[in-house]
């Protein structure tokens, strides 16, 4: 295929109301929504589209129920606990990005465990956003900056601000996909995402299967070759 992104950020929605089609409970969508995921990475390596970034957590998420916030939990956990060793095999660098302050110690100690493991890696570099919200980045991108009393304020431009976000390796979003029907941005990388090229889709996320991400990836193609050059911005 050609044109493709270089870097595309999947909103994953739609788990719940697939689970519920099938007479079953929503943590039944979730596992289903991860098992989904490793296969989206391995058609990502196929083909050789180098970043993804996922939406696992928002700071928005603390606001489902109870029980459902600490299956969300325990099956983040448990996942890249359990993942770890065959994701560093494929070559993949996993970045874990959102605030970590009112993440558990054990969560913490497993999320250092697999950027430490796969910071090597770059055949493929997923993106984990883990309770991410844009606008909370934003905020602490400001208070990073408030507390460089070195920094003046003429040297606060597009640039610099790109490098106190999470991680500032991570490039601009090229493609936005969203599954589950719904057409918002919901608070994902209000900032990365500035000239992203937008596609939503009706399917669940447990349905978004290769043949999906097929039909998304040639929408993205023919809309590059539509706009043509990419226009650069003046800093500011
Ligand atoms: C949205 O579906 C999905 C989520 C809030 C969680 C997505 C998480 C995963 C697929 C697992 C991630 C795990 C790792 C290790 C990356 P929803 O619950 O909002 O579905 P609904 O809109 O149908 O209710």
């Amino acid at each position: 295929m050609q044109n493709l992104p270089a870097h595309v950020a999947i909103i994953m929605d739609g788990n719940g109301r697939w689970a519920k089609k099938q007479n079953m409970p929503r943590a039944y969508g979730h596992k289903k929504g991860v098992e989904v995921l490793k296969d989206t990475v391995k058609s990502f390596i196929k083909y050789e589209i180098t970043s993804l970034t996922v939406y696992a957590f928002s700071t928005e998420n603390w606001k489902r129920p109870p029980k459902e916030v600490k299956y969300l939990m325990k099956l983040f956990s448990q996942t890249i606990a359990r993942e770890a060793a065959e994701l560093d095999e494929q070559g993949i660098k996993i970045n874990i990005i959102g605030r970590r302050a009112k993440l558990n110690q054990q969560i913490l100690k497993k999320i250092e465990k697999i950027e430490k493991l796969t910071e090597d890696n770059d055949k493929l570099i997923l993106n984990i956003a883990f309770n991410y919200g844009g606008r909370a980045e934003i905020i602490d991108v400001i208070k990073k900056i408030k507390a460089d009393k070195n920094l003046k304020t003429e040297e606060i431009t597009q640039k610099l601000i790109s490098k106190y976000l999470y991680n500032p390796t991570i490039s601009d979003i090229e493609f936005l996909i969203r599954t589950g029907g719904d057409k918002r941005i919901s608070n994902f990388l209000l900032w990365e995402s500035a000239y992203a090229e937008l596609y939503f889709t009706d399917k669940y996320w447990p349905e978004f299967d290769e043949k999906e991400l097929k039909i998304a990836l040639k929408s993205f193609a023919k809309r590059q070759r539509k706009f043509g050059a990419l226009i650069e911005e003046a800093d500011q």
